[in-house]
């Protein structure tokens, strides 16, 4: 296999929070039943001066300052969505526009819940094939949009959000490591961008004002380096690159003959017979985790976490009991963000990733992880990554 490392994740969400006690009264609904039958406690729903494109490229720049990379050296960006700014261009576009990259390749993939792991899917024939290098990942997706909020079957399980990844080839990665070396010689106080670039490398390393998004202008500040500290995960002690990090296997399979289960007519809402997703969520996400992990001559407790789409914690409850692992492995964000569609699974990446402290052990470096997810198609697809 080729290294093709996950260097980088970011996310991020509306601003509003609304909880299920906040819910209209005309629903006729309640927070007991909805985290009973859900684990859903709230959700983070679009408001004014907010959109898809600002939330994303938050994201997507959260993500590049993590693995250490200038905007301007992605080859591609993927986005993932199902709720587009607008028809076109694609809102992958919108965002190559606010990040300033005008010389990289930019398209969205409409795959529903499934789509995120669609888009690495994607990245990883890219990277695979030496066309690109290094590709943003992104899952983007406001439900609060097409859903009817007058129909309690469905409005209460769904979320705005969004969450990027940086994919990269190790061959680049090796360049980050030299590149390392060159900064520890430098004199950071006298760094020039320009004669950065002059030693022929990709990687620089600057501070992304996450703030002046609004300008539509990401000011670079090269005084910092702290980032440089966080790039070290990329090298074991001795400095090499390290076996982990690599996608491994990934598997996609899609059972058309299920799209009626859940769809929404272009100009309507979501609909959805919610007992029906259920159990085929549950029988594919089992079967596609035992795959993984068959033709990839692992056991299942080698499987250090599982990243579901966060449809619901009764499915994942589910199929942690078929898969006969504790359900401490599996990474829920539903009780925080709801569904948030293609965005759900590297937000809860991210929340492993960042914010892992509090509950989950940190994520380590080495440890096997399964992504899964499952969306409108019915689309079912899985990544085994060593990280
Ligand atoms: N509040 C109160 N009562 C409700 C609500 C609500 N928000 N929604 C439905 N009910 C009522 C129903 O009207 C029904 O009442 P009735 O018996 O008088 O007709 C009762 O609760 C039971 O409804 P069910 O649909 O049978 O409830 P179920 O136990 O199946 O749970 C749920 C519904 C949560 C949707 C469940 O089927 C489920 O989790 N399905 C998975 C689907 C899912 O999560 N989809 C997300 C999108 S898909 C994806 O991301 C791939």
């Amino acid at each position: 296999h080729q290294r093709i490392y996950i260097s980088g994740v970011g996310a991020s969400h509306p601003k509003k929070c609304v909880l299920n006690e906040d819910l209209p009264l005309h629903l006729n609904t309640s927070d007991e039943w909805i985290q009973q039958r859900t684990g859903i406690k709230q959700r983070y729903i679009i408001d004014e001066g907010e959109d898809i494109v600002s939330i994303a490229s938050e994201a997507l720049l959260k993500a590049l300052k993590m693995a250490g990379i200038n905007p301007l050296d992605l080859d591609a960006i993927i986005l993932a969505t199902t709720t587009p700014a607008m028809r076109m261009p694609s809102t992958a576009s919108l965002i190559q526009n606010i990040i300033g990259n005008y010389r990289c390749t930019a398209f969205d993939i409409q795959v529903a819940c499934a789509g995120f792991v669609t888009a690495i899917q994607i990245a990883y024939g890219f990277i695979f094939s030496g066309q690109f290098s290094k590709i943003a990942v992104i899952g983007a997706d406001l439900m609060s949009k097409i859903i009817d909020w007058n129909d309690r079957s469905t409005c209460v399980l769904f979320g705005d959000g969004a969450g990027a990844i940086i994919i990269e080839n190790k061959m680049e990665a090796e360049l980050v490591y030299n590149a390392q070396n060159l900064m520890n010689n430098i004199d950071i106080d006298n760094f020039s961008k320009n004669s950065f670039y002059e030693k022929n490398l990709t990687v620089d390393y600057t501070n992304y004002n996450i703030n002046s998004l609004n300008n539509k202008i990401i000011s670079f500040n090269s005084e910092k380096v702290q980032d440089l500290n966080e790039k070290k995960y990329l090298f074991d002690s001795s400095g090499n690159i390290p076996q982990s990090g690599n996608i491994i296997d990934l598997v996609s399979y899609s059972h058309a003959d299920l799209k009626d289960i859940l769809y929404a007519n272009c100009d309507g809402f979501i609909t959805m017979k919610g007992i029906n997703v259920f159990k085929h969520a549950v029988q594919e996400l089992t079967f596609i985790s035992r795959l993984l992990v068959k033709r990839n001559n692992l056991d299942i407790s080698d499987i250090s976490w599982v990243i579901p789409h966060q449809a619901n914690k009764r499915i994942l409850d589910a199929i942690a009991s078929n898969l006969d692992i504790s359900i401490d492995k599996f990474v829920i964000t539903v009780n925080k963000y709801a569904n948030t569609s293609a965005a759900s699974i590297p937000m809860a990446l991210d929340f492993l990733y960042h914010n892992g402290d509090s509950f989950y052990k940190r994520l380590s470096s080495g440890d096997l992880i399964i992504m899964l997810g499952v969306g409108s198609g019915m689309i079912f697809n899985g990544i085994l990554l060593r990280w």
